[in-house]
């Protein structure tokens, strides 16, 4: 269909869109997202782990995450375990699988919550400006992602390897789902320290109902991993003021480092 923009209709509900978060065309020609979602919706089936969710009746099942993170044996493994999996339909929406950025043999694990749209299109965690900020975060303490003596290196990865639709908060049913790629992801980095990034990567991991404002600076394990949950740097950047904890948060990551 041409489709010229050329009543005031038009920009008004061109800008509405924009006021909600549709900011950007992903394709040049229009997908009937409802045709989408018959072919492709797949049954809620949980994948091996904690939580349970109902199961369509005739739907096919849902590949099992749990299994497929469970027989990788290295990082690549891994990778392509997370680009072939059809289970969630973030990935649908995406242009490029977000795996992880810096030195797998880093002390330090740092995980955030979800690409955003310069991920998206680059295909690496954090590179937008919370992730320019990330960077001069750990930097302050002489850690850095392109280091390659592990002793000054972090590894960072994301809760969730796709962007969510217009950077909506990852829903509960996507991190049960892909929470098994994770946990075998720190098992196969196994760092000695882990950072996680803002509320939904701390509510996950630490597996607490407490926000991030309560929970930062408080050290926590992930299987028997230190883990220290801090501020994510889109907090900062909207709040000057959680700079100062922040700072604290990582001296007290430099005095394990200096200790451990
Ligand atoms: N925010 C995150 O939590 N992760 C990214 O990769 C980018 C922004």
């Amino acid at each position: 269909m041409d489709h010229k923009i050329d009543s005031a209709d038009d920009w008004a509900l061109l800008a509405w869109q924009v006021e909600m978060g549709a900011d950007e065309a992903i394709g040049d020609v229009p997908l009937n997202r409802f045709d989408e979602v018959a072919e492709h919706k797949p049954a809620r089936a949980a994948p091996s782990g904690d939580v349970s969710v109902s199961v369509t009746k005739d739907a096919p099942a849902l590949p099992d995450s749990g299994a497929l993170a469970a027989a990788c044996q290295d990082l690549d493994q891994l990778r392509a375990a997370i680009e072939r999996f059809e289970g969630c339909d973030l990935k649908h929406g995406a242009r490029n699988t977000v795996f992880a950025d810096g030195n797998p043999a880093a002390r330090v694990m740092v995980i955030g919550e979800a690409p955003g749209r310069e991920e998206d299109i680059e295909g690496r965690p954090f590179v937008g400006r919370s992730g320019q900020l990330l960077d001069r975060i750990f930097g302050s303490i002489g850690l850095s992602r392109s280091a390659e003596d592990e002793k000054a290196a972090v590894y960072i990865t994301n809760l969730l390897p796709w962007r969510p639709p217009n950077n909506r908060d990852p829903e509960r049913e996507e991190i049960v789902m892909l929470k098994p790629f994770l946990m075998r992801h720190i098992e196969l980095i196994a760092p000695e320290f882990l950072v996680l990034v803002g509320n939904h990567s701390t509510k996950t991991l630490l597996e607490t109902t407490v926000g991030i404002t309560r929970m930062r600076g408080q050290w926590g394990e992930v299987m028997g991993i230190p883990a220290l949950p801090i501020f994510h740097p889109a907090a900062l950047l909207r709040d000057s003021t959680k700079k100062r904890p922040t700072w604290a948060d990582m001296l007290s990551l430099r005095r394990r480092l200096e200790d451990g």
